[in-house]
């Protein structure tokens, strides 16, 4: 397959992503209308959709059926929905803007967007815990890893090391630490999950790991690089705010260039780590291409 039917591949996948999220709302998702609503206000504002098409594409690559990954690829992209309204929210990034439209607390109230995020973690989990339909094993096992990689040791840890970040030092190294545990701990687990799925032996599933981690770790720097070089109308969310914020930016600590040549390397690195699969990788590999020249 040549590179443009890879990418229309990549958006075709993105597209039964928004499918299933709808499908999982409307036959399995229950509240109150108010809250319901605010759960599909932020999910259905879009997207790249990047982590369940890493759960599909993982499991593929893996000699699975990417069917049979769908429930788990709609649940990363609810913890990931969830993980945006709260990093949005006043008493973290003060954002008005995410997915092309106002925030979650913008529309709803503060405490109706810390509550959406709460209701949309809770369903990922149910989602997977009732609707997942491997072994027990499996789901046991899916159901660890995405909290694992969701909880103090992953996601929300990255996030306090975020909002901590300079009050004692500030530097690449640690910098790096943040962006491991904010943003590539759950892409790395997307690919573990799809290769769990697929009931993947350890060494493929230690290739997607690798390549989960190394993306994750430049999908970061990316959004950096994005935030000093791009625009709100391109990003459809605010940019421009890190630098003041005392994040820890690669670009800011850095440079844009500096920034964009490290995004290019760990690329690299991603790429190599799949290298056993040979032609089978390929869409996990022009995959990576677009996270690298990706424009929001
Ligand atoms: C934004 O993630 C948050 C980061 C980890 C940088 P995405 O750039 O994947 O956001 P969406 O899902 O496309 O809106
Ligand atoms: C995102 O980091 C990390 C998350 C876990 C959501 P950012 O704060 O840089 O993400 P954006 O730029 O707001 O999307
Ligand atoms: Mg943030
Ligand atoms: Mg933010
Ligand atoms: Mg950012």
């Amino acid at each position: 397959m040549d590179k443009i039917d890879i990418r229309t591949r990549l958006k075709e996948l993105a597209g039964r992503v928004d499918v299933a999220l709808g499908d999982c709302c409307d036959r399995y998702l229950n509240g109150p209308e108010r809250l319901v609503g605010a759960m599909r206000y932020s999910l259905e504002a879009g997207g790249k959709r990047i982590r369940p098409v890493l759960v599909m594409l993982s499991s593929e690559v893996c000699g699975g059926r990417m069917e049979e990954a769908m429930v788990p690829a709609a649940a990363i992209e609810m913890i990931h929905t969830f993980s945006l309204i709260h990093d949005d929210l006043p008493a973290m990034d003060n954002d008005d803007f995410r997915r092309g439209r106002p925030t979650s607390h913008k529309v709803y109230g503060e405490a109706m967007a810390i509550l959406t995020g709460d209701a949309l973690l809770a369903f990922a989990f149910e989602l997977i815990g009732r609707h997942y339909e491997g072994t027990a094993e499996q789901k046991g096992r899916l159901m660890a890893e995405l909290a694992e990689a969701t909880g103090a040791g992953g996601m929300t840890g990255g996030q306090v090391l975020d909002m901590e970040f300079g009050d004692a030092t500030r530097g690449l190294v640690e910098a790096q630490e943040v962006h491991r545990l904010k943003t590539a701990a759950l892409i790395r687990c997307a690919c573990r999950l799809g290769g769990i799925c697929a009931g993947s032996e350890e060494e493929a599933l230690g290739a997607v790991s690798e390549y989960g981690m190394k993306l994750g770790l430049a999908f970061q720097v990316v959004d950096d690089y994005l935030d000093q070089t791009s625009s709100q109308a391109e990003m459809g969310k605010g940019v421009g705010k890190d630098a003041a914020m005392g994040k820890p930016n690669y670009a800011v600590l850095t440079s844009p260039d500096e920034a964009w040549a490290r995004a290019s390397e760990l690329i690299c690195e991603a790429k190599n780590a799949i290298g056993r699969f040979g032609a089978k990788g390929e869409a996990l590999m022009e995959l990576a291409e677009t996270v690298l020249r990706r424009k929001s």
